[in-house]
């Protein structure tokens, strides 16, 4: 039972995650029913706690991709995701199978969590907590994005980003406000934008 609540109670913090991100969001209820990025994580933490047990592996699977048809998010269930990730307007995110992102992380569409390789083993980016991927920016491979990283809209990311840095273009420059700098979320959240 106190599994159940946990679990619901990651949910709701999902749901309180888009609600706080995006100021277009005028209800809980609105975002419960229409925010195709939040309806990809709800399934993907179903989909991810059945990747625990083997032998529900290929339904985890099954289940992700059916996901990934109507929601146009696909996140491997074996990826690892924090708390309250944003996953702002949905269609075209990729997130692999060795990916890992932190709390109140924000991603966009079109951004890739992928790999370069096409062998086993860890092949896919490491995001810090509050990290934003802006819309169609690709990080690829074992890369660390930093705590309170921004990626730009359309980079293309192959090393590691500081915590705190703005990393654009193609292939992708630390541009600013590099290292320890404060991340003010009100401020810097490009989400506040749209
Ligand atoms: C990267 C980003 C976070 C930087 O925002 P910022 O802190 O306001 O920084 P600035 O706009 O001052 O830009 C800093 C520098 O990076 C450049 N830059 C910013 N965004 C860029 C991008 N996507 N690609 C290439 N260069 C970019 C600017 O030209 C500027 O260069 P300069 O120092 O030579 O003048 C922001 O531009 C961005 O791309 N956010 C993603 C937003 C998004 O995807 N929205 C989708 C809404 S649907």
């Amino acid at each position: 039972m106190r599994h159940l609540t946990d679990f619901l109670r990651v949910l709701r913090d999902d749901l309180d995650a888009a609600h706080g991100h995006d100021p277009a969001a005028r209800s809980l209820l609105e975002v419960a029913l229409g925010y195709p990025g939040v309806h990809a994580i709800w399934v993907y933490r179903l989909a991810h706690r059945m990747w625990q047990v083997v032998p529900l592996r290929l339904p985890a699977r099954l289940l992700s991709q059916a996901a990934r048809a109507a929601t146009g998010v696909e996140i491997h269930p074996a990826a690892r995701i924090g708390a309250r990730l944003f996953i702002d307007h949905g269609m075209g995110v990729v997130i692999g199978e060795t990916a890992e992102v932190g709390d109140d992380v924000v991603l966009f569409h079109g951004s890739t969590l992928g790999g370069k390789a096409m062998r086993r083993g860890k092949r896919h980016p490491t995001l810090g907590d509050r990290v934003v991927v802006g819309a169609g920016a690709k990080v690829l491979g074992p890369v660390w994005i930093g705590d309170g990283a921004q990626v730009g809209a359309n980079a293309v990311v192959i090393t590691d980003v500081p915590a705190g840095a703005i990393a654009v273009g193609v292939p992708a420059q630390v541009r600013r406000r590099p290292l320890a700098a404060p991340f003010d979320a009100e401020v810097d959240d490009p989400a506040i934008f749209i």
